[in-house]
């Protein structure tokens, strides 16, 4: 018998402080017509809130978010972009660039640089930011991609003492952290989509990776290494166990007869998520996305993200003053020589 998504019965309190009542990054007052061009959508759940900007990295539908202590301008970077073309093996830093830009226009102090995960669909530039910015930034992470490491790196040839100097911060469940004076940062353990998958709640603002798709898409795959399906809808459902007026914002967006969205309200997804509305079963989601996630095709940078990720965006060891991405080869046919 599954558990069913269902209205909270016990809300968690916010953990938001008070801010002054004074925001120079406030852009919401600005014109629409000024904010229309900017690559950034800015938001802000209330006076109190930090402000979150958003930016789209359009060519693999990564939503890369900069979160702000309106009082201090310490920050955090949630997930950022490494562009990569397999098909000329061109690495370059268009996306990651736009927010180096931003955060020197607005004279932000970044603290943080945060993943959700470890992609498959995009590598991270957490790393390259860290080494243009400020050496001694930490990059953090969940401490299950632990487990990502070991079983990823035999795969890639990589070897434990590859991992040194990756990633500086293990995160785990109700672990907090501070952004400037005032604003409070909570990490949620969300496993399903990976097993290492956290979010980061920021007063109403809750960043889900992953976890959750806006609410005409539904969820995401879990038919990675240690992700399951049922495990996803507990994430779900603990998300949707949220206040209504709490803001999900997600890692990709991938619309379909609309344009690129972000964020909606937990209110929204209990009425309208496509794969974990309220009255959801676990055995109608777990049943469903185990027979989409079976003829989904396999990510077209999943090898290139993986051995960068899990190395939180240090490009594997050069050889020959080269460095080499690798993709492993299945034989399909077991006479194709050696
Ligand atoms: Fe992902």
């Amino acid at each position: 018998m599954g558990t069913t998504i269902c209205r909270p019965t016990r809300r968690k309190t916010p953990t938001y402080s008070i801010l002054s009542t004074h925001s120079r990054l406030n852009s919401s007052s600005s014109p629409r017509s000024q904010q229309a061009n900017l690559p950034w959508k800015h938001y802000k759940a209330d006076i109190e809130s930090a402000d979150v900007f958003a930016f789209l990295e359009p060519v693999t539908s990564s939503w890369q978010y900069i979160i702000v202590d309106p009082i201090t301008r310490e920050s955090a970077i949630i997930d950022p972009v490494l562009d990569y073309n397999p098909a000329s093996g061109t690495l370059s830093t268009t996306a990651a660039d736009i927010l180096l830009g931003f955060i020197k226009e607005k004279d932000l102090n970044i603290v943080r640089i945060l993943e959700t995960h470890a992609h498959a669909d995009h590598l991270s530039a957490s790393q390259y930011i860290k080494q243009t910015l400020d050496a001694k930034i930490p990059i953090c992470i969940g401490k299950r991609i632990k487990q990502l490491q070991g079983h990823f790196a035999p795969i890639y040839g990589l070897e434990t003492t590859d991992f040194l100097e990756s990633f500086d911060v293990f995160l785990e469940d109700e672990d907090q952290f501070q952004l400037g004076s005032s604003i409070s940062c909570e990490v949620i353990h969300l496993p399903g989509h990976t097993p290492d998958h956290i979010g980061f709640m920021v007063g109403k603002a809750v960043f889900t990776g992953d976890s959750i798709f806006m609410p005409d898409l539904g969820s995401a795959r879990a038919d990675f290494p240690g992700g399951n399906a049922k495990d996803l809808f507990s994430s779900m459902s603990r998300l949707l166990s949220l206040p209504e007026d709490y803001q999900l914002f997600v890692g990709h967006d991938y619309p379909v007869g609309r344009q690129h969205e972000c964020m909606a309200t937990v209110g929204v997804h209990q009425e309208k998520n496509k794969h974990g509305k309220l009255g959801t079963t676990e055995t109608q989601f777990v049943q469903f996305r185990e027979a989409r996630d079976k003829v989904l095709g396999t990510p077209r940078l999943l090898h290139p993200s993986l051995q960068v990720n899990i190395r939180a965006g240090k490009l594997p060891p050069a050889s020959n003053g080269r460095v080499w991405l690798k993709t492993p080869a299945q034989l399909a046919n077991p006479m194709i020589p050696l």
